[in-house]
């Protein structure tokens, strides 16, 4: 069995590709798609084969899949171009005769409000569109998109957000990659699964933040407007601060809540907690 995973060089790939070959998958059954040189021979080294290609580039895409039974379709990071990139692996793996194509969204992608959800949901009926068979892995948010942030939020005792109270269902890198390669190897998985960790608030996030690090931290609530501002000020684009202040709000909705349930069944065990995920960070 040949299993392709794209985006492999990411932060989440190579854990995705660490955790098949855990799981006992052959390394020769692995192959990884990048672009970076460097983080393609760390690849190679593991004994995977690796293909350098760019997702804007159709034939190279056509090329790399050839033979290949299983896809993971790690969505890429160039939001705005995301669609048109998608189509090409899709396209690929349609031309490969996949038997299965899985496919790294959001939650509630086909309802979600979230601006950043407009092209995975895009994504989803593109592969649906195309007939093959396929899984929607609707990964909530990383902890560390907040264990990153762990020096500012003690250097300004606050967490600041426009989520409200609303709930956050998180997890670890490594847990959303266990469960993608467990999806992968499984004879027939879902065609969605909704995947976080136990949900938190912001508010939550800032106990849980000074209990880790024994610096008081409290959550601010902040117009998503007054955010962008800060995000710009601390040298975000604007646009992408702005992309963050949406999805702030659209935490507040619930939309980036999944029930847990989803993950610990594809992990065969609870998720890291928020807990243990800023500690390991720290
Ligand atoms: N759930 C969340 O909280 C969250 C947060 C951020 C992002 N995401 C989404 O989840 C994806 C994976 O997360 P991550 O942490 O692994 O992101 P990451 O470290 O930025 O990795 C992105 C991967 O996509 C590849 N890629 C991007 N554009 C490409 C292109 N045009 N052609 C070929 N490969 C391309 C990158 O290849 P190179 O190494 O060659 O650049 C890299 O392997 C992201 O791309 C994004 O869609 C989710």
């Amino acid at each position: 069995m040949s299993l392709v995973i794209t985006g492999a060089t990411g932060q989440l790939g190579r854990l995705v590709v660490s955790s098949l070959l855990a799981k006992g998958v052959p390394a020769d059954q692995v192959v990884a798609l990048g672009r970076d040189d460097e983080r393609l021979a760390e690849l190679g080294a593991l004994g995977v084969t690796t293909r350098k290609v760019d997702y804007a580039d159709a034939a190279g895409l056509a090329d790399a899949l050839t033979g290949a039974d299983r896809v993971l379709l790690i969505s890429g990071s160039e939001v705005g171009q995301r669609l048109p990139q998608h189509q090409n692996v899709i396209d690929a793996a349609k031309a490969a005769g996949v038997q299965l194509l899985a496919y790294t969204s959001i939650p509630q992608a086909d309802t979600s409000g979230i601006a950043l959800a407009a092209e995975h949901r895009a994504t989803e009926e593109a592969i649906t569109a195309s007939g093959l068979p396929h899984t929607y892995l609707r990964n909530s948010w990383y902890i560390e998109n907040y264990s990153g942030q762990l020096a500012t939020y003690t250097e300004h005792g606050t967490v600041l957000g426009a989520a409200g109270d609303g709930q956050v269902s998180a997890a670890t890198r490594a847990d959303f990659a266990e469960a993608a390669a467990a999806a992968l190897l499984l004879e027939q998985p879902k065609e969605v699964y909704e995947l976080g960790g136990p949900a938190f608030s912001l508010k939550q996030l800032a106990a849980t933040v000074s209990e880790v690090t024994g610096t008081d931290v409290t959550y601010t609530d902040v117009p998503a407007e007054e955010l962008t501002k800060v995000l710009v000020g601390a040298g975000l684009p604007e646009a992408y601060a702005g992309i963050l202040a949406d999805a702030d709000l659209g935490l507040g909705r619930g939309e980036l809540y999944a029930d847990p349930a989803d993950l610990e069944q594809l992990l065969g065990r609870p998720a890291t907690s928020l807990e243990d995920g800023l500690r390991a960070a720290r």
